[in-house]
Formats: structure tokens, C-alpha cells, sequence
């Protein structure tokens, strides 16, 4: 998988991704990070890339050849290598809202392209030309697209297959048959008066499988309801979460 970031603050993005996991993703070679500075591809002396809205009103908005030149550079490269043409994301809170789906979806491909906007916006014209998917990670705004890319990066690495040692995990967590994670506990067996629930301790893979897959229930029922209407759940497990409901 390889990122490509248009951004004006090309070392906000890096320091952020090239830590911790995806640092190391990178350096083992299963994924590359890239940001490129719209600024470096502005036209003017003063290296401008934003002006006033057309119509007035507050704020500036991103000019469109500074980001054209700057994502032609990256398709060019793309291209050169023979790869295909790359989706390009835009991160917005107007866009579809990002989740475990739409990461699983986007670990399928070979590049990514993310737009981050600032300001008060982009120039509708280059979104028309460039943009293939547009992207919200959650109904609130943000100052920078920064962010929210390096959210939707984080999220989509995890799935890309060799990321995580230990590639069970990926699939296990939080929102795997759309359910929440069951609680795990480590040692002490006992801590602050409270113990460590018996069936983990049986060493009875079956039991304990099925304790989990009950605790992920109980837990999906009290603080995300909205996800059991799309859980995969077998027939007991239904029946287990009519008797709770
Ligand atoms: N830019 C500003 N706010 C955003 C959000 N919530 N999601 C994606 N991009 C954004």
C-alpha cells in the first residue's frame, strides 16, 4: 500500500504516521507514506496557495492549480511505476462517514491519494477534476484535513495484510460481526478486590469462547445498540441476546 498525502503541513502527517506501527510497517516494506507540500507547487512569489471567495464572505479558499500540479506529480509517479490510477480522497465532514467497512475496503488497494483541505475550503472545481471519494471521520469539523487522514491511514494499515504481527488481532477487535470488543483482563488474577472472571482461568477453549461472544453481546446492547441490527449472530447467540433484551 502506498499513501500519498497533499498537504500544507507535510510534517504534521509524518511525525504522526512514521512512529509506532506504521513506522514500522514502512520500514519492513508494507506500506510507504508520502506528503507532498501543495505550497511547493504554488505560482506565486510568495508561494500562495489560497485567495477570497468569489461572492465574499469569511475566510480563504485553496486555489485549484497548486493542488492540480501537486497530484499530477504524484499520479506521474504512480503511473511511471505502472500502477493504476489511484482513488483520490478529500477529507471533509461533508463526505461518507469513514468505518471498519470502508478500511477494509480501501486496504485492497495499491495507492491512496488524500486531499487535506484548510481554510475555509477548495475550489469546487478542482474536487470535480480530481476527487473520487470524499470522506468525514464523524460529524464534527475539524481545522485541517491533517487529521482526519491520518485517522483514516491508521485505520486502513491495520487491515492491509503483514501490518500487525499478529494478523488475527485485526479481525478480532472491536466491530468484527459488527460487535464490540469483550473486556480482557491480564495479571494479577486478583486486583483492588476484584477477580479476574473464572471461565478465563478454566483453560476450556470452547467455554470461553462462548463467554466472550456473550460479554461482546451485553457490552454491543448497552453502549451501541444501533450496531445489533447489522451483528452476524448465530441462532443461540440470538436467542442469548432476545433473553438480555
Ligand atoms: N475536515 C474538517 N473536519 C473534518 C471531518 N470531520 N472529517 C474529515 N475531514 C474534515
Amino acid at each position: 500500500m502506498h499513501y500519498h498525502i497533499l498537504t500544507l503541513f507535510p510534517e504534521m502527517v509524518l511525525s504522526g504516521l512514521k512512529t509506532s506501527i506504521l513506522g514500522r510497517a514502512e520500514d519492513n516494506g508494507y506500506i510507504t507514506i508520502e506528503a507532498t507540500n501543495i505550497r511547493d507547487f504554488s505560482e506565486d512569489k510568495h508561494r500562495h496557495v489560497d485567495d477570497y471567495p468569489y461572492g465574499g464572505g469569511a475566510g480563504m479558499v485553496m486555489q485549484p492549480e497548486p493542488i492540480y500540479k501537486a497530484y499530477k506529480s504524484i499520479e506521474e509517479k504512480i503511473e511511471a511505476a505502472g500502477r493504476k490510477k489511484p482513488r483520490v480522497l478529500y477529507m471533509t465532514p461533508q463526505g461518507q462517514v469513514f468505518n471498519q467497512n470502508l478500511a477494509e475496503e480501501l486496504a485492497k488497494e495499491e495507492d491512496l491519494v488524500f486531499l487535506c483541505g484548510h481554510y475555509e475550503g477548495v475550489d469546487e472545481r478542482i474536487l470535480e477534476e480530481i476527487v473520487t471519494d470524499t470522506m468525514s471521520i464523524g460529524d464534527y469539523v475539524l481545522t485541517g484535513g491533517e487529521l482526519p487522514a491520518m485517522v483514516m491511514i491508521d485505520a486502513i494499515s491495520r487491515m492491509v495484510p503483514g501490518v500487525l504481527s499478529n494478523q488475527v488481532s485485526g479481525e478480532f477487535e472491536s466491530f468484527h460481526d459488527n460487535l464490540l470488543e469483550y473486556p480482557q483482563y491480564t495479571r494479577p488474577v486478583e486486583y483492588h478486590g476484584k477477580r479476574v472472571p473464572d471461565v478465563l482461568l478454566s483453560g476450556h477453549h470452547a467455554n470461553i469462547e462462548k463467554w466472550r461472544r456473550e460479554k461482546s453481546i451485553e457490552r454491543t446492547l448497552k453502549w451501541r445498540p444501533d450496531l445489533l441490527a447489522d451483528a452476524v449472530l448465530s441462532k443461540k447467540e440470538r436467542e442469548y441476546l432476545d433473553k438480555i433484551q
